[in-house]
């Protein structure tokens, strides 16, 4: 599979203006996303998994090109995104489109569904034909019913509005899509009903996605890899099968051992987070999992920044305890 994107040392940082530090007053920025380098292929999942703070949402902004990054390179269809105008950006908007975690937030709750759709499309340069054949084709898609569009879409449920924000993205025909925690404010049935329209926008659409989720049974049956962040930097990126029924890098399988699913035994004990995220202010040294690391080893993992390193095919982690 060949790469629709390639992600280079991508770097955020926001500056938070001067602070009181140890060290005196002094300017602080707040690194977001450190020097991420990963591909996405066409045609896969890529799921993104990471406690709240690694830098997800981050990531997809920039993909997005709704944020410039500081530092790296997003490259698309190999051209360099980072910086782009004029109308190579209404292109990009048209190919790359987004679903967020809460449909109440991102709909005007007065404006009747129907209108809603049809802006959208007018906006991406559709006649009302070609408009209102886009729209049913998708609400068919999406399983929303024709008596909805005259609905104002503050009268919908929170299901109904995801069903509604993903037709909204996929008006413009997009080549990629992120959905950020798009089922996480939804109850655990609707949950599997937008999950199984995910898992069909793949085949039906021929759909590249980023899924980003806190969830990580959801992750592993949607996607065809996964990649975990901690503190804005890559811990490990694998195919998702390998990387849940084998994860290699102690945070991982922090991650899987906190699933609750999971029944309580030694192992989880062992492997269940400790502490808190360290402020991304104030990241630690060397390995930034190291103060919550049940493996970590003194003198190295708390000196040295692990490299990443692929340990069986495809599958690669940042962590020193597989170069020793
Ligand atoms: N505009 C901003 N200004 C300052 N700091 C920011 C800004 N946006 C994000 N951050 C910080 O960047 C870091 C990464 O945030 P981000 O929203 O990408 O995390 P996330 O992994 O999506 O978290 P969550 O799971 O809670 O959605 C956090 O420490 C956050 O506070
Ligand atoms: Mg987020």
């Amino acid at each position: 599979m060949s790469a629709m994107f390639e992600v280079k040392n991508l770097s955020v940082q926001f500056p938070l203006g001067r602070m009181k530090t140890p060290e005196g007053r002094r300017k602080v920025v707040l690194k977001a996303v450190d020097r991420l380098t990963f591909d996405i292929r066409a045609g896969e999942c890529l799921g993104v998994v990471g406690e709240s703070g690694s830098g997800k949402s981050t990531i997809a902004r920039c993909m997005l090109n709704l944020l410039t990054p500081t530092g790296g390179e997003i490259v698309y269809d190999g051209k360099n995104i980072v910086g782009l105008t004029g109308p190579d950006i209404k292109k990009l908007r048209c190919e790359l489109q987004i679903v967020f975690q809460n449909p109440r937030s991102s709909f005007n709750p007065k404006m009747q569904v129907g209108r809603i759709l049809s802006n959208v499309a007018r906006f991406y340069g559709m006649d009302g034909d070609e408009a209102g054949k886009r729209i049913d084709e998708l609400s068919q898609l999406m399983g929303i019913g024709r008596d909805i569009t005259s609905h104002r879409s503050g009268e919908l449920s929170g299901g109904q509005l995801q069903r509604l924000a993903l037709v909204r993205a996929l008006i413009p025909s997009p080549r990629f899509l992120v959905a950020d925690e798009a089922l996480s404010a939804l109850d655990v049935s609707v949950q599997a009903q937008i999950l199984d329209l995910f898992s069909g926008l793949k085949a039906s659409l021929g759909l590249t996605m980023m899924f980003i989720s806190h969830d990580l049974t959801v992750t592993e049956y949607l996607c065809d890899r996964a990649m975990v962040l901690y503190l804005g930097r890559i811990m490990e990126i694998a195919d998702a099968d390998a990387l849940f029924a084998d994860p290699k890098h102690p945070y991982t399988r922090s991650l899987i051992a906190a699933k609750p699913e999971i029944e309580l035994g030694k192992d989880r004990k062992k492997t269940l987070l400790k502490g808190e995220v360290p402020d991304a202010v104030n990241i630690p040294a060397g390995c930034r999992f190291c103060t919550r690391c049940p493996d970590a080893i003194e003198g190295l993992c708390d000196t040295e920044e692990p490299e990443m390193a692929e340990i069986s095919p495809g599958h690669f982690t940042a962590c020193h305890i597989y170069n020793i």
